[in-house]
């Protein structure tokens, strides 16, 4: 199984083709399933801003559309694209709840990488607390 440093080494080859014409922000994802395979994504943007789709939903619907539903990690890595990370990149909040969607928040990690390696690893549940997620509807009171 990969580890969390090669998982940001994936985010890192994955931000190269981030599609980036108006922030200049280029962020590259990698999303890890519970049995290792590694689907990565890359923020793509729009004229139109609005359909703009960050790195890490890019990897999630790749990965879910290919039929995935088990994720164990995901590592994020972003700069400005003429730079290489240096200071980590927090996903948004929209990421963080398509993360509650797909994931255990208890179990599920979120790898804040830069150029050097892992920053920051924390559990969905720390990165998203008190989340709201397909659980909640489930729950008969
Ligand atoms: N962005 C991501 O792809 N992921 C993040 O975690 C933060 C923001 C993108 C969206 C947009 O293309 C650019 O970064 C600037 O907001």
């Amino acid at each position: 199984m990969i580890n969390e440093k090669e998982l940001v080494m994936r985010a890192l080859e994955a931000r190269k083709h981030a599609y980036v014409p108006y922030s200049h922000w280029a962020v590259g994802a990698a999303l890890l399933t519970k049995e290792g395979t590694v689907y990565e994504g890359c923020n793509i943007e729009n004229a139109a801003h609005t359909p703009t789709n960050c790195a890490e939903r890019t990897a999630f619907f790749k990965a879910v559309s290919e039929g995935e539903r088990d994720f164990a990690a995901i590592a994020v890595v972003g700069a400005y694209e003429t730079e290489e990370p240096e200071k980590i990149c927090a996903p948004c909040g929209v990421c963080r709840q398509v993360m509650m969607e797909f994931c255990d928040p208890d179990t599920f990690r979120v790898i804040l990488g830069t150029k050097d390696g892992v920053q920051v690893s924390q559990t969905l549940k720390e990165m998203l607390p008190y989340g709201f997620g397909p659980d909640v509807l489930n729950t008969k009171n």
